[in-house]
């Protein structure tokens, strides 16, 4: 981070003259009003009461890397991290990382997405500065059929971490779609490579309204989609919401590989808004009861029968070279 702006980290709410700043910094008083000038101009507010000081009163809702990084404490997700103004789509960005050996826990960031990927080859409204769309790159040694079981356990670790924070009562509608008082707030793609019946790499996309109004949304996502801002009644730090959900997920990430899917699949279904209710999922329509060992949602049919139905949520890509 800016050294000057650590130095406003570490009092906050304090007027700091500019002789104090000077002093502490070992630079020039005319240095100081230059950077203060500089870091205005990139959205920073600060106070500056004449014969007291400055005081750091606003930052820009900008994501910056460096301020990220000095609060995570995970041990690998999140690092490195690519965080870019614009993309066309993370996963896009994803899979060029993947192809020049990126590692396990890369997470790539933009600000607005261009050509946001949704499932089934929709499209993801991604506008610039409202939301958190990243892509986090995962390489478990699992086997391809597990694949299911990261999709249901990135929809955990986002749930929890929202109500955590929140105190939002969001839910998970199978198979990853969270919702709040039945609005989708966010949503998760996977997007896996293989090699001989193995999972070498995953990039799971993931997809957060934050602090979306609800103008921000085009006319046919009006009565289906909302931000957490519009749930919560306040506006959400964005920065604060990504630390917590990859310390989140890394959590649920670390138990699934020393544990399995057990441990993940109770707490999916207790925050799941699907079960024991009639759903008319992959041609078929009953009563959804549960998930499987693998991750497929359990549908009781109407003669009796109970049938496994795996979400088509897992596109696979074509690694490059
Ligand atoms: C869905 O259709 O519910 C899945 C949406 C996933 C959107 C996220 S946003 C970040 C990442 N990059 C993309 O292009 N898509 C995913």
């Amino acid at each position: 981070m800016n050294r000057l702006l650590e130095l406003f980290a570490s009092r906050p709410d304090q007027y700091l003259s500019g002789e104090e700043i000077s002093r502490t910094l070992g630079v020039s008083r005319s240095a100081v009003w230059k950077q203060i000038n500089r870091l205005r101009e990139e959205g920073y507010v600060f106070d500056a009461v004449p014969r007291v000081g400055y005081k750091l009163a606003g930052k820009p809702d900008k994501l910056q890397a460096s301020s990220i990084l000095a609060k995570l404490k995970t041990n690998k997700l999140g690092r490195p991290l690519f965080l870019f103004d614009q993309l066309d789509s993370t996963q896009n960005e994803a899979q060029r990382r993947l192809s020049e050996g990126a590692e396990e826990g890369s997470l790539i960031l933009a600000e607005e997405q261009t050509a946001g990927k949704g499932r089934l080859g929709r499209s993801w409204h991604s506008p610039p500065g409202k939301g958190l769309w990243m892509s986090l790159i995962l390489k478990p040694d699992i086997p391809f059929a597990s694949a299911p079981h990261l999709t249901l356990l990135t929809a955990v670790a986002l749930c929890r971490c929202i109500r955590r924070l929140t105190k939002i009562e969001a839910l998970i509608k199978w198979p990853n779609d969270l919702l709040v008082a039945g609005k989708k707030i966010s949503g998760i793609l996977l997007e896996t490579r293989l090699e001989e019946e193995r999972l070498v790499s995953v990039a799971a996309g993931i997809g957060i309204c934050v602090n979306l109004e609800q103008a921000d949304f085009p006319a046919e996502l009006q009565d289906k989609a909302t931000s957490l801002m519009l749930a919560g009644g306040e506006p959400v730090d964005r920065e604060v919401l990504l630390v917590a959900f990859l310390e989140e997920m890394e959590h649920w990430y670390e138990l699934y590989l020393r544990e399995g899917f057990a441990p993940i699949r109770t707490v999916w279904e207790a925050l799941s808004t699907s079960l024991q209710r009639r759903v008319a999922v992959g041609g078929v329509e009953g009563m959804a009861v549960g998930l499987n060992e693998q991750g497929a949602l359990l549908v009781r049919l109407d003669d009796g029968r109970t049938v496994p139905i795996f979400s088509s949520n897992i596109a696979e890509s074509t690694p490059a070279g």
